[in-house]
């Protein structure tokens, strides 16, 4: 596996942290390339719990170099506590290096999130106020500021400047900051992570020269990408394989590996009235969401919970080219008498849909055909082979290798590293 990409397969949260920690244990360099502190990767290791927003999951493995890709869009204030937070559980940073292309997000790109939220209303996306649309729509509206401009001071002030005062036109009355409180704050994170900031992708070709092994960490899923994800309830970036190489610097050519992250069930976050075929009745939904925790990572809000969506996981595995599936909190099922896996759509006046007539801002209204398949009662103490799991969940993860066709690699049956089989 010398080149490596993880995806989410869903909309996001399908414990691709746990996959990355895993995988990367047999990695020279892991890379996050998309998304930005949006994210909320959940890694339980013997260094502790974490839940990761900016720096790759893999940093874990202390012998790899962790890149923070062009692709990614940093909050220097979050980045900082993250490293901070890593150095108190014994994590050294000292492999970490951050893109000088990456993005910053600044304080009136948050503000802005917020306002843009109140304006949509009814229509409002959820999002996790993060500041994430803006700093992706400055980014190709060429007014935003990079990783790279903290390296010469005075032209950093200068282009702070220049942002404050675009963003205080545009925001009048609503915009509140003080332009020397900024710029001393953006300083003072400015020193702390100056020493990280290169040029990261000439990095990743001579590990490409040298046969190195790369994982490219995704943040978010595939339904919700800019282009192919339920627009407009979707993020900012694009999170399809395709991105691992936008965002890093690596060609498509050198991609070898692309596995796709699915959680044994659905979940969803966002404003409530977004389309979800498979969620569950609101009984169940809140069994499983207690059960499996499922609360956010990055903003504690609970999850919409529901059972897998076969269909929609085909649909992502055309657009990504899976190579293998990784599945995820198969314990987190444990205990349902029957499960439900959606294999296809039905309009309501009975016709089956096809992946060409799919339209995912249109989901509202199709009902989904269910194979009923019985649940497992608890998983052997011992499970170190597919033949150790319960017979059950054999045909649960056959019935899914079968929907989507692409072949399953690793299962998750645990939070803990150790609770992964290889197959
Ligand atoms: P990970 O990497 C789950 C969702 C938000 C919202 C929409 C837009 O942990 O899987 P944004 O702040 O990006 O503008 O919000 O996208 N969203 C996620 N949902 N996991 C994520 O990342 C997400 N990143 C964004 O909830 O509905
Ligand atoms: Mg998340």
């Amino acid at each position: 596996m010398p080149t490596t990409v993880i995806i989410g397969t869903q909309w996001g949260d399908e414990g691709k942290g746990k996959v990355v920690d895993y995988l990367s244990q047999k990695m020279d360099f892991v890379v996050r390339f998309n998304g930005g502190p949006n994210a909320g990767h959940t890694v339980i290791n013997d260094y502790g719990e974490f839940k990761l927003h900016l720096v790759s999951a893999g940093i874990f493995n202390q012998k790899a170099i962790s890149i923070i890709g062009n692709g990614v869009a940093i909050d220097p204030e979050i980045l900082n506590e993250e490293i901070e937070n890593l150095r108190g559980k014994a994590v050294s940073c000292q492999n970490l290096k951050v893109s000088d292309k990456a993005h910053l997000i600044l304080p009136w790109h948050i503000l802005l999130d917020g306002l843009q939220e109140k304006e949509r209303g009814t229509n409002e996306i959820g999002t996790t106020k993060r500041g994430i649309g803006p700093v992706f729509s400055d980014k190709v509206g060429r007014f935003g500021l990079r990783a790279g401009d903290f390296l010469d001071e005075k032209e950093l002030s200068e282009k702070l400047f220049l942002s404050y005062n675009r963003a205080k036109n545009l925001l009048g009355g609503k915009f509140n900051f003080s332009f020397d409180a900024i710029l001393k704050k953006i300083l003072s994170h400015r020193s702390n992570l100056l020493s990280y900031i290169v040029q990261t992708e000439s990095i990743l070709w001579e590990a490409i020269s040298d046969k190195k092994k790369i994982l490219l960490e995704g943040a978010q899923g595939a339904l919700l990408d800019v282009d192919f994800g339920t627009y407009p309830d979707v993020t900012s970036s694009a999170c399809i394989s395709a991105s691992a190489c936008q965002g890093s610097g690596i060609p498509p050519k050198e991609l070898n590996e692309i596995i796709g992250v699915v959680k044994a069930y659905t979940t969803r976050v966002g404003a409530k009235e977004q389309p979800f075929p498979t969620e569950m009745p609101p009984e169940l939904a809140s069994e499983l969401r207690e059960k499996a925790n499922e609360y956010g990572a990055t903003t504690g809000r609970p999850r919409r919970c529901g059972w897998l969506d076969g269909f929609l996981l085909r649909y992502a595995a055309k657009i990504n080219g899976f190579t293998s599936l990784a599945i995820t909190r198969l314990d987190s099922l444990t205990g349902f008498e029957k499960l439900k896996i959606c294999s296809g759509y039905k309009t309501k006046e009975g016709k089956t849909i096809s992946l060409a007539e799919l339209s995912l801002s249109q989901l509202k209204g199709v009902q989904p055909i269910y194979l009923e398949l019985p649940g497992w009662k608890e998983f052997s103490k011992d499970c170190k082979r597919f033949s150790d799991l319960p017979k059950e969940t054999q045909r649960y993860l056959n019935k899914i290798e079968e929907l989507v066709e692409v072949p399953i690699k690793l299962i998750s049956f645990g939070p803990e590293r150790k609770k992964m089989l290889e197959v």
